[in-house]
């Protein structure tokens, strides 16, 4: 499932809303992968895995950035998210199975937050989104 050009519109005009609050509750969704998944622990062998670790807030706020960057640049995600796709696929060697625990996780975590704005349709197109960017960053798999 691609983005079409409506995903886009909607996307850019949601994140208006989302993306600045965002880097406070990704961390949340990030937190939510390791408490619903446990195997996803096993990436971060040195991470704290509490409630409040100031390494999962300090994870998440990165990921929110790269979200952030993502939407900005939703024309051309390939070009914007090459430093992360080559850490994700050559370095880190993330399992793919491992990006739909997180896109469902971050999911949860939107509707959780932002109740009013997740319509079905905008879902859908927060979906497409996390696909396209999870698609990005295993593409370069070896
Ligand atoms: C939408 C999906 C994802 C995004 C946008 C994302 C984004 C990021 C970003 C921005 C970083 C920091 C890179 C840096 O500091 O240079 C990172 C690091 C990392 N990511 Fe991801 N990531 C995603 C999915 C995943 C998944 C599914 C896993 C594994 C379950 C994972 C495991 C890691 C690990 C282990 C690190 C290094 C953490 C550390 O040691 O500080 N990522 N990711």
């Amino acid at each position: 499932m691609s983005l079409s050009n409506e995903d886009k519109a909607c996307l850019r005009s949601v994140w208006k809303e989302i993306g600045p609050s965002w880097p406070e509750h990704c961390p949340d969704a990030i937190y939510r992968m390791f408490l619903s998944f446990p195997s996803t622990k096993t990436y971060f062998p040195n991470f704290d895995i509490s409630p409040g670790s100031p390494q999962i807030q300090a994870h998440g706020r990165k990921v929110a950035d790269a979200l952030n960057k993502a939407v900005e640049h939703i024309d051309d995600m390939p070009a914007a998210l090459s430093d992360l796709s080559d850490k994700h696929s050559q370095e880190l060697r993330v399992d793919p199975v491992n990006f739909k625990l997180l896109k469902h996780t971050m999911l949860v975590t939107m509707a959780a937050n932002y109740p009013e704005i997740l319509t079905p349709e905008v879902l859908l197109s927060l979906d497409k989104l996390m696909e396209a960017v999870s698609r990005v960053l295993i593409s370069r798999y070896r």
